[in-house]
């Protein structure tokens, strides 16, 4: 994939074009929830954790959080928009995650693994930080399990040029049961719609997604004058959902 700078591109509008409202937000931490050990508290990584769209609920729910993030910009947001006691934004990525070893009960890395460039090394960092037996919430996109937003179908070859960002699922789970890890979950989540389908069109203009940044020019404008011709025919109704996989491992699993 082209690689997204977001100390570049993305800062300024990410909040707002990513926005979950109170509701989405409770099905991604009950997702979590169910995929995590029942005890409390939790000591938790938010790994590429941007604009901290999930660090403040997560540390609500969980525990205290940090929040690992490369971009300074992003992290910026981040802090000027929450300061909730049990979260703290720290320099970083997963290649490079400054918190001891065998500190961190469960990391996730939401949204942010296809932009991971050394996966390998960020395999070995994330046992480093994860006490034995501790959870790793990999909420991204495969090659070969692909949600399908309603707005994809508009851009000319979008579903193809979105899925070839990431990984196909047996690549990702060998990477990990190669090093030591095992797969303790997989399943997809869906949000509750986040709005009609024109409030939805007006947070795609801001493209706050990568697949907008593999795009040529032509293919853009031609994908969004679909859209709109789209939206404009149904601009009120609820936009329609679609499912997003939720892989869940565990670092050296303890017992058969
Ligand atoms: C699509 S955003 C997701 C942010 C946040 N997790 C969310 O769901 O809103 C991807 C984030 O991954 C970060 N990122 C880029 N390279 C990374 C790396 N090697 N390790 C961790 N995060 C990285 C980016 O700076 C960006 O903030």
């Amino acid at each position: 994939m082209r690689a997204v700078d977001y100390d570049t591109e993305q800062h300024q509008d990410y909040a707002r074009g990513r926005a979950l409202g109170e509701r989405q937000l409770r099905v991604w931490i009950d997702a979590f929830d169910a995929a995590l050990p029942g005890r409390r508290p939790l000591a938790g990584l938010d790994v590429g954790s941007g604009t901290g769209r999930f660090t403040p609920a997560l540390a609500e729910a969980f525990g205290p959080v940090v929040g690992v993030e490369p971009s300074v910009r992003m992290r910026e947001v981040a802090q000027a928009q929450s300061r909730h006691p049990g979260v703290r934004y720290v320099p970083g990525a997963a290649e490079e995650i400054p918190v001891p070893s065998d500190s961190t009960d469960y990391a996730l890395l939401g949204w942010s693994w296809h932009h991971v460039r050394d996966k390998p090394g960020a395999v070995r960092e994330l046992a480093r930080v994860l006490r034995p037996g501790g959870r790793l919430l990999l909420r991204t996109n495969f090659s070969d399990h692909h949600p399908r937003p309603w707005w994809l179908e508009h851009f000319p070859g979008g579903y193809e040029a979105d899925a070839s960002i990431f990984q196909p699922l047996h690549e990702v789970i060998a990477l990990f049961t190669s090093a030591g890890w095992r797969v303790v979950g997989f399943g997809t989540v869906t949000e509750p719609s986040t709005g009609t389908r024109a409030a939805v069109l007006e947070r795609l203009r801001l493209r706050t997604l990568s697949f907008f940044s593999q795009l040529g020019p032509d293919a853009l404008e031609t994908g969004f004058r679909r859209l709109e011709e789209a939206v404009a025919a149904d601009p009120d109704s609820p936009a329609p959902v679609f499912d997003e996989p939720l892989l869940t491992l565990q670092w050296k699993p303890s017992g058969p």
